[in-house]
């Protein structure tokens, strides 16, 4: 169908503060003005997507999660040959709940293993202890992750502390209630009766996973490149990228400028004056932007030029999404505060005590059709060894992306700061280090095959962050610090035994130990791009 964009008004999550039960449930969602109501999933009651959950640092919280799902969404896209899936995940999918970016102990934090089945409940206890932060909560299921959250299982957590109040006493005069939105960008393909449709590539057969899913209509909050009345002032956006694949390059038409003031795990130093950002999938942008100058009735476009890499493009027939959110005044007056100079200053990690190098590989295998597999150093998720940190470190990870794409690398638990990227030689460095299988502890460095001079990181990307894109033929350096079991005010390396988990992982032990780190492209988190790594005191 010819969808007609900005005719949908963009809807706003509720918003939640304190404890809460929500459920997760079939619900029915209309997804733009010419496209009938048509099945979904949510948290909490609503259409679509969760409602935005508000906390407070130091303030613990209790969700309880009641999975209420029926037959998958997406039965027939369910790929049972998947680590964590099965033929039965097409009838009682199994959920867990992640919120992305918490610090957590490990049985709180939504492993992909430790899930409930439907007819179970699952109570996450959130201690909040750390800065303000845009996070995200959403599905984490084991092999299903990628339909789980394309059924709609995400939604925005926003963590305020005493600088960021929100509507409290908002010592910094951030703009707030009204004048603050959510934007979660995710990009969707749709059949003719209105419903989701998962599949991208049609060569492929369905049920078996494809790479990714790209879709050919760009929604925010649930609609399909919707309007939004503003009033003359300022406006705070929460950002997410919350798409399976796509990535988005967002820029007013007018190129208007207009602030950062944070990233994924919290504030930044000070607010940063752009034109533009980028956004990968799990990434968050704080923004700050200034609708004063225009008169009623007049707009402002936010638009997305991001293009697919050409062979991605030509394989998949992705098109660019322009059309994000329409802004138009309404004339009244509205939030106009000077922004503070100094946000927060951040704490930088202290000089690596070591250097790991972490590879994103591709393999070719003749097990499957496509005979495509993404992973991590060559291994799969149950293979063994699992990297093992130590807590009280800090290390610099340097990520060597092997493959044809960019990928989003996630560590659960722990922020990154990203130091620099550098071109290499992907090619020379294969030939150089024959495949599998690599060790997590020591891939071959990429020293030799580097190429030019590093490049700095993206303005916007110099606060703590807990996604960090690794493109292709590049070398992407962040240091992690990892905390101490005192730090953190647990054992971040407790053995827990989860009340059920996904059926078929086979050989693994029944108690689970630590956090994961991953591809935040959902498609390749559930092949093989998702590691396990504990942090051993
Ligand atoms: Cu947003 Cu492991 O995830
Ligand atoms: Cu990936």
């Amino acid at each position: 169908p010819d969808l007609r964009p900005y005719v949908d008004e963009l809807p706003v999550p509720q918003t939640i503060r304190g404890d809460h039960r929500l459920a997760m449930a079939e619900s029915t969602h209309r997804f733009h003005r010419d496209l009938a109501p048509a099945p979904t999933w949510s948290y909490g009651g609503a259409e679509y997507l969760g409602p935005t959950i508000e906390a407070h640092t130091n303030e613990p919280l209790k969700l309880t999660f009641d999975n209420k799902l029926g037959k998958h969404l997406f039965a027939a896209d369910v790929d049972p040959t998947l680590d964590g899936a099965s033929e039965e995940s097409r009838t009682r999918p199994h959920t867990s709940v992640h919120l992305h970016g918490a610090v957590t102990p490990p049985d709180m934090d939504g492993h992909p293993m430790d899930v409930f089945l439907p007819g179970q409940s699952r109570t996450y206890r959130h201690e909040n202890r750390q800065p303000a932060a845009g996070l995200w909560y959403h599905d984490h299921g084991m092999g299903l992750t990628r339909l789980n959250v394309h059924a709609g299982l995400a939604g925005t957590y926003l963590l305020r502390d005493d600088g960021d109040t929100g509507d409290r006493t908002n010592a910094w005069h951030l703009p707030s209630g009204e004048f603050e939105l959510p934007l979660i960008l995710a990009d969707r393909r749709f059949h003719a009766d209105g419903s989701l449709n998962y599949r991208t590539l049609t060569l492929v057969p369905q049920g078996h996973w494809d790479g990714g899913q790209i879709g050919d209509r760009l929604t925010v909050n649930g609609k399909v490149s919707p309007y939004a009345n503003v009033a003359r002032g300022q406006y705070r956006f929460r950002v997410l990228n919350a798409s399976n694949f796509r990535a988005y390059h967002l820029f007013f038409r007018d190129r208007r400028p207009f602030h950062v003031i944070g990233n994924d795990a919290g504030l930044l130093d000070a607010p940063v004056v752009t034109t533009e950002i980028r956004l990968t999938p799990g990434e968050r942008a704080d923004l700050v932007v200034d609708f004063s100058d225009l008169d009623k009735g007049e707009h402002v476009d936010l638009i997305n030029d991001q293009q697919e890499a050409a062979l991605i493009a030509l394989v998949t027939g992705a098109q660019p999404l322009p059309d994000v959110v329409r802004f138009t005044s309404t004339g009244a007056k509205g939030h106009q505060k000077a922004l503070p100079t100094r946000l927060r200053f951040a704490k930088r990690p202290k000089a690596p005590d070591r250097r790991r190098v972490v590879t994103l590989t591709q393999d070719l295998t003749l097990k499957r059709w496509p005979p495509i597999g993404m992973s991590l150093n060559n291994l799969c998720f149950e293979d063994d060894p699992i990297a093992m940190p130590r807590q009280g470190t800090t290390e610099l990870w340097e990520v060597v992306n092997l493959t044809v794409e960019d990928h989003p690398v996630h560590l659960h638990l722990v922020n990154l700061h990203l130091v620099n990227r550098q071109m290499f030689d992907p090619v020379a460095y294969a030939l150089a280090n024959p495949r599998p299988p690599m060790h997590t502890e020591w891939a071959p460095p990429p020293d030799a095959f580097l190429i030019g001079p590093p490049k700095p990181p993206a303005p916007w990307e110099s606060g703590p962050k807990d996604t960090v894109n690794c493109p292709q033929n590049s070398v992407t350096r962040f240091l992690v610090h990892f905390p101490t079991a005192d730090e953190l005010g647990f054992d971040p390396d407790a053995k827990f035994l989860p009340a059920s988990m996904t059926h078929d992982m086979a050989g693994m032990d029944m108690s689970l130990q630590g956090y994961v780190w991953h591809c935040h492209i959902l498609d390749h988190e559930d092949d093989c791009m998702m590691a396990r790594y504990r942090l051993v005191p």
